[in-house]
């Protein structure tokens, strides 16, 4: 019998999209190993389709999003664009039924929808790329974390601004960290989010509703971001042994908080190391105490693993739902 098949639709094909779609194609053969079901990229738009890409003659190369989203051929939309309107436009394919992954963290944290979504759990939201790239810390929250009781939640949640208070606090200029935060792909598409907090501040109010179960929009979440300061105070900083960094906070006690500001971490907290691209995620649970990650946190294919983790989960299901109708 042929292998079910899951027709995928991917909205923007750059340093992410293009990294996505580039694994895809050995991935596939591995999802379809391990769950019995076939994977297809079947379409993909862009602002500027006319663009030389290099992608499979069978992919639909389109301009319009919302017709990808709204395609009843496709049951799954993956979504890496950074575009303002993509949140239009993962409704519209969630509504529809399909199943959505992004990768794009204001557009979730702008929205109540799919906060709602997300606190909710839907089966057919998935965001795992959304929040510090290739840490596994969203469907870490949201399954394996459930029965806890989060207190507080605190993280290094830009890659962007870490990478350049590690240069700069080495001796390199401001502008030149910044250039090379950009060739190495680790940018946001507008790259005053990185700076201002507000990449950051999207992040912590996904990692907030997932924990906490309820829509925290990014407006809740105070915000400051790095100012002219930062390069001399990233300086003095590192030679007395601390760190500048931005730190994203969320807690729940005294009626609960969420913050994100530049903040000196001392000698001994557990998070001085993080440097380059790299998060760090802490997490205060009742039961499981201080839990720790660290890892990559921005650039195409770590971001592309966690969209191809959320691929491989609606593979997954797809494949037990088959199996539950033949077995009914
Ligand atoms: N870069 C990272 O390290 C990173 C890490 C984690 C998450 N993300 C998230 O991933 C998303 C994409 O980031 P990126 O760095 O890959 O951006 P990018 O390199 O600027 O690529 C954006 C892609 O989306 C397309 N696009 C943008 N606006 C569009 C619109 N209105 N209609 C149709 N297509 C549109 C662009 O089309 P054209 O090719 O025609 O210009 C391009 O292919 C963002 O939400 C970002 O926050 C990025």
């Amino acid at each position: 019998m042929a292998a079910p098949v899951l027709r995928l639709g991917l909205i923007g094909h750059g340093t992410v999209g293009q990294s996505f779609a580039h694994h895809l194609a050995d991935a596939t053969i591995r999802i379809e190993r391990r769950t019995g079901v076939r994977v297809q990229l079947s379409r993909i738009a862009v602002r500027r389709p006319d663009r030389v890409r290099l992608v499979h003659p069978r992919v639909r190369v389109c301009d319009d999003p919302l017709d990808l989203a709204l395609d009843p051929a496709l049951d799954l939309v993956v979504e890496a664009s950074g575009a303002r309107e993509a949140s239009d436009w993962l409704l519209a394919a969630l509504n529809r039924g399909a199943t959505i992954v992004t990768a794009n963290k204001q557009a979730v944290a702008n929205s109540y929808a799919l906060l709602q979504a997300l606190a909710d759990r839907h089966p057919g939201c998935l965001a795992e790329g959304a929040v510090a790239a290739a840490i596994p810390i969203v469907r870490t929250l949201r399954d394996s974390l459930q029965g806890e009781d989060i207190r507080a939640i605190r993280g290094i949640l830009n890659g962007t601004s870490t990478f350049v208070l590690s240069a700069v606090e080495r001796g390199a200029s401001w502008d030149t960290a910044v250039a090379d935060a950009v060739a190495a792909g680790l940018a946001e598409p507008n790259s005053t989010a990185d700076f201002d907090g507000s990449d950051a501040a999207a992040k912590l109010a996904i990692l907030a509703t997932i924990a906490w179960r309820t829509p925290i929009h990014r407006d809740r979440v105070r915000v400051r971001g790095l100012d002219a300061r930062a390069e001399t105070t990233a300086q003095s900083a590192f030679a007395s042994g601390r760190r500048l960094r931005v730190v994203a906070d969320a807690w729940t006690h005294g009626g609960g908080h969420l913050l994100v500001e530049p903040r000196v971490l001392e000698a001994d907290d557990p998070l001085l190391h993080v440097s380059g691209a790299t998060n760090a995620i802490e997490l205060d649970a009742a039961l499981a105490g201080q839990l720790r990650w660290f890892g990559p946190g921005a650039g195409g294919a770590h971001t592309a693993s966690a969209l191809l983790a959320d691929v491989a989960h609606a593979a997954a299901e797809r494949s037990r739902r088959a199996r539950t109708q033949v077995a009914a």
